[in-house]
């Protein structure tokens, strides 16, 4: 309840300080952004085709289409040049065989579809598509929410979107020949927008049935919270609740600091039939929970809580040199530093912030690799536990404390800014993370020890086994490199 004050208090703030902005800005803005004018496009209310869009907008629908482009390279998240041990850490779940950097957005439904994680598992849902295409309030419409979540992606699902989307998969292409299959389908307008008036509005229930359980009145949600809350559909921490009919569910019934987040989980897994994890490890036995890009809320409170994911990530820009629109090119912001933050930070150069950005991000970085590393260990410790018969009581005690460790630093890892969104947060978190996967090595040490182990030996073969997971070149065949004769998987016998 405490944190649900301090939620309240936090948009109190947030609007002032707003109003203030406000302000100051209508001086020099004038009113071109439309959004107070009220518009009739003229679509049907429950348009999810982005297609339809296009020539009612045609200098949002360029913006829009430069997604397309990619950023940066595509590459999987367990290469040893970001993230080595995922492998390990993630063991015995999909996310081990495939994680890909982000794309933007158009490319979010194909991504999904294409990804392992689907393709090699014929009992992924439909909860899946919920943050992932415009047609899923349709779905839910169809099939009733009882259904909609748990549907076989591969065999009820696909089937009809495939069907009510059309067989052609909107192929979306832009004027640099990139190709996006389902692109009409993917993350776009209806997403966040009113097919008829265009005003800013939450079309996923998930949200909503979060803000209900706040208390956060979002029905008169001031227009600078919806320029985070449309953000909050998606970019949130989530699990699909067995008590609820597998409904993307959001942990946040204590709040939404990653503590809060740990504690409500906890408490949904001490729940008869309550989740208690995406996966069972394969390497310490453990239900373990798989943390999802948290980026709303680990923003929610850090420095930049009164500035909205919009005034960064979609900046007012000039277009063709007459007409300023909101870019609708999700990326990152350090592509338009002038734009995203010298609005506000105009006392400072535009190389003294990339400065700072990168020194929080690499202090960020190294905090996460320790976190990860020490964490992989205390899986092997663990599993050496199992192996050697210590007692069973002690083991659960030792996966109780991996299961935090890895909470603590998969949050941070998650979310996608390397820390920017709020530095001190996610350094909070790392030190957690450090102190219990420690504290799961130190409680195994203790037991391994009393029943004659050689504990140098063991630190050794986890060494070898860490560096045989680096030097496998197949990202997706990596995670077998991650169990051998010394430590099994002792999840499947
Ligand atoms: C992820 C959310 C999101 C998606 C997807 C999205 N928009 Fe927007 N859109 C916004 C936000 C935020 C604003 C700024 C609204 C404000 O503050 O008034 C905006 C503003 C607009 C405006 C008002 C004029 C302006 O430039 O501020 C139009 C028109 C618009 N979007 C069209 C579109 C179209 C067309 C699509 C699909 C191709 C689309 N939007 C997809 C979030 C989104
Ligand atoms: C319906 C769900 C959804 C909503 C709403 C949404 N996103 Fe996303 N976003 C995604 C998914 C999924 C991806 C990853 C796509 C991929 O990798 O194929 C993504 C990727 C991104 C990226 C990385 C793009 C890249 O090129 O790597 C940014 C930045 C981003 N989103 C920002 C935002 C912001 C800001 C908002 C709100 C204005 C928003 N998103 C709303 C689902 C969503
Ligand atoms: C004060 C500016 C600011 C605000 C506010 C902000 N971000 Fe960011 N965001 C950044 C910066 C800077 C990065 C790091 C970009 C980089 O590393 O190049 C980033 C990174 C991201 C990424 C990863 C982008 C990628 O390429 O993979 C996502 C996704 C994202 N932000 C979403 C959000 C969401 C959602 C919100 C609101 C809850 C938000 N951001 C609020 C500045 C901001
Ligand atoms: C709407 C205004 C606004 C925008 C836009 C904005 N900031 Fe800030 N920034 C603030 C406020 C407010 C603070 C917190 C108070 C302070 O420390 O001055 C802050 C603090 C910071 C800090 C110091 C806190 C820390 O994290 O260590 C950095 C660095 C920073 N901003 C960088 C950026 C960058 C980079 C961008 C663009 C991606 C950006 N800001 C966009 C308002 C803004």
């Amino acid at each position: 309840m405490k944190e649900m004050k301090s939620f309240y208090k936090q948009s109190f703030l947030l609007t002032a300080l707003l109003f203030i902005l406000m302000l100051a800005l209508i001086g020099c803005a004038g009113t071109e952004a439309g959004g107070s004018e009220s518009i009739d496009t003229g679509l049907a209310e429950d348009e999810w085709n982005n297609l339809a869009f296009k020539d009612k907008f045609p200098l949002h629908w360029e913006s829009y289409m430069k997604n397309m482009v990619n950023e940066k390279e595509i590459i999987q998240k367990n290469d040893p040049s970001i993230e080595p041990y995922l492998p390990i850490v993630w063991n015995g779940f999909g996310f081990a065989v495939e994680y890909n950097l982000t794309r933007g957005h158009t490319y979010a439904f194909e991504d999904q579809m294409n990804v392992r994680r689907i393709t090699s598992n014929p009992n992924a849902v439909s909860a899946c598509m919920s943050c992932k295409t415009t047609l899923f309030p349709q779905m839910i419409e169809e099939f009733g929410p009882e259904q909609a979540y748990k549907l076989n992606y591969h065999d009820e699902a696909l089937p009809w979107l495939e069907e009510t989307a059309g067989a052609d998969k909107g192929m979306m292409t832009d004027h640099e020949g990139n190709v996006a299959e389902w692109g009409h389908v993917s993350v776009g307008c209806s997403t966040c927008h009113d097919p008829v008036t265009m005003e800013l509005r939450i079309s996923l229930p998930q949200l909503t049935d979060a803000l209900d359980r706040l208390g956060f009145d979002y029905e008169n949600a001031t227009q600078h919270d919806m320029r985070s809350l449309v953000c909050a559909q998606c970019h949130v921490e989530y699990y699909f609740d067995p008590l609820n009919n597998l409904q993307t569910t959001f942990p946040w019934g204590y709040g939404l600091t990653f503590e809060d987040m740990w504690e409500y989980s906890e408490y949904q897994a001490s729940r008869e039939g309550g989740f208690q994890g995406e996966y069972v490890s394969t390497i310490s036995g453990g239900a373990i929970l798989k943390a999802q890009h948290p980026e709303y809320e680990l923003w929610s409170y850090g420095p930049h809580q009164t500035v909205s994911c919009a005034d960064c990530h979609m900046p007012y820009q000039r277009t063709d040199g007459k007409k300023k629109v909101t870019s609708h090119r999700w990326g990152s912001p350090m592509l338009t530093i002038e734009e995203s933050c010298r609005t506000c930070h105009s006392d400072k150069s535009e190389t003294y912030l990339e400065t700072r950005v990168e020194d929080i991000q690499s202090r960020h970085k190294e905090a996460l690799l320790k976190a990860q590393d020490i964490s992989a260990s205390a899986h092997y410790y663990v599993n050496r536990m199992i192996t050697s018969g210590v007692d069973e009581e002690k083991i659960k005690e030792a996966q109780a404390l991996v299961r935090e460790g890895q909470w603590f630093w998969d949050m941070p890892a998650a979310e996608n800014s390397y820390g920017f969104h709020n530095p001190d947060g996610a350094m909070a978190s790392f030190t957690r993370s450090i102190e219990k996967s420690q504290q799961a090595i130190l409680l195994a040490t203790r037991e391994l020890m009393a029943i004659g182990e050689d504990i140098d030996e063991l630190e050794r073969q986890i060494e070898i086994t860490k560096q045989n997971v680096i030097d496998e070149p197949v990202h997706h065949e990596k995670h077998q490199q991650a169990i051998n004769e010394w430590f099994p998987n002792v999840r499947d016998n």
